[in-house]
């Protein structure tokens, strides 16, 4: 196992056969140690890829990314699911279905943060059914930016989007792959980036 699979083993909880809670490093507390490795992680597998910008979702998606932006000496830009006072005109804005919440949310990011100059890295916390990376491609594309990669922390293997996505011919890198969570246990997958 690598370090992230370590830590989801020691710390990770079964809530159902499709949910995972890893609040205790990635959700609601942080683990900065932990983020710090994910950063460099990322950074090792896309070092050569001349990334200009990380671009997030928030909230959780935050704190990888933005480890990761230190370490590849880039912004980080987090897609906002609310309104924002100051953030009215001149943005880039997509739905984003969640299955798992069953609820649409209108996603967004300035246009002052993104453009066709930018060679864009994706970054999220989980991957599951692939909206919220559709979403951030979406916006992406409409900002003319070039998108180099996908960066997940925790993938879903058992759901589609992973599979959507490589499909597409996306370069998608999770850090552990969760094959299934039956009878309350995690197994992972054995074709999760090595660290
Ligand atoms: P999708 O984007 O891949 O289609 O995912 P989905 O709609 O199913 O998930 C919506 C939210 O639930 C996302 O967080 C996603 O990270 C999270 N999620 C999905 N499956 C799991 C799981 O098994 N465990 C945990 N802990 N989270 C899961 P979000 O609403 O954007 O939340 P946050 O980033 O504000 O924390």
């Amino acid at each position: 196992m690598n370090f992230l699979e370590q830590k989801i083993a020691a710390e990770g909880k079964v809530l159902s056969e499709s949910v995972l809670k890893v609040d205790s490093f990635l959700n609601h507390q942080v683990d900065p140690q932990l983020m710090q490795k994910i950063g460099e992680e990322f950074a090792k597998l896309f070092s050569d890829a001349g990334i200009t910008k990380i671009v997030t979702l928030e909230s959780s998606g935050i704190a990888p990314a933005v480890m990761t932006g230190l370490r590849l000496n880039v912004p980080v830009v987090f897609a906002r699911k609310r309104k924002s006072l100051t953030l009215v005109d001149g943005l880039y804005s997509a739905e984003v279905h969640s299955f798992t919440k069953r609820e649409t949310n209108e996603i967004s990011v300035s246009k002052d943060y993104l453009t066709s100059d930018d060679v864009v890295l994706i970054l999220d916390d989980f991957l599951a059914n692939g909206q919220a990376v559709l979403g951030l491609m979406d916006i992406v594309n409409q900002a003319g930016a070039k998108l180099v990669g996908v960066g997940i922390v925790i993938e879903k293997g058992f759901q589609q989007g992973g599979q959507l996505l490589r499909e597409k011919g996306i370069r998608v890198e999770s850090l552990a792959i969760i094959d299934s969570l039956t009878n309350g246990e995690v197994t992972f997958k054995r074709e999760a980036t090595h660290v």
